[in-house]
């Protein structure tokens, strides 16, 4: 699929998943677009726990209470270390924006859904939880969480604002 019919098709869903595995090929290609995103000074500080274990996405899914998790045939638990790497600044989320976004097209271009989760994470220490028992180590976070697999429903992207609202050549607000 064309990159730009990829960006169009990706979209975030919700509903349920078929049965239909993802083969392991398909989620190494999938995190592989994530590995190969831009980090800040190529620092690659996002890390990625693909998680295909039925027990495992199923502990996973209660922690979240998201129903999407529930028959989620894999997910891909994004990890950041957010320790300085340009004097005190860090760059882990926006490094980890940029790989869940390349994540998300090379999804949508193989043909799978998903969905970021990343709210329902901050809460009531679910990713504390969810990086326990992944063995993260002390001192990274668990950060985005993208369950995946075959859509069994429709879904579409939401409507975006049209071009001229949002972007103008040479000054804001053309
Ligand atoms: C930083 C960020 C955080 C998000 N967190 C969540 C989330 O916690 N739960 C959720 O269902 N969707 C989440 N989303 C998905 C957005 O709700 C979704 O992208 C938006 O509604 C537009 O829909 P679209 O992805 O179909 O274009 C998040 C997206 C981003 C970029």
């Amino acid at each position: 699929m064309d990159l730009f019919e990829a960006v169009e098709r990706r979209y975030s869903y919700r509903g349920d998943f078929t049965a239909d595995p993802v083969p392991r090929e398909d989620l190494e290609k999938i995190v592989q677009a994530g590995i190969r995103a831009p980090s800040a000074l190529n620092e690659q500080v996002t890390s990625f726990v693909i998680v295909d274990d039925p027990e495992l996405l199923g502990q996973i899914a209660a922690i979240t209470e998201k129903s999407v998790c529930n028959t989620a045939q894999a997910m891909i638990v994004c990890v950041t270390d957010p320790k300085p790497v340009f004097g005190e600044l860090s760059f882990a989320t926006e490094d980890c924006a940029a790989s869940v976004e390349n994540i998300l097209l090379a999804t949508a271009a193989l043909g799978y859904a998903t969905v970021w989760l990343d709210g329902v994470l901050r809460r009531d220490n679910r990713a504390g939880r969810i990086a326990q028992l992944l063995g993260v180590p002390e001192g990274k976070q668990v950060r985005i969480l993208l369950p995946l697999g075959v859509a069994a429903e429709p879904g579409r992207q939401k409507e975006k604002l049209p071009f001229a609202r949002r972007a103008w050549f040479n000054r804001y607000g053309g």
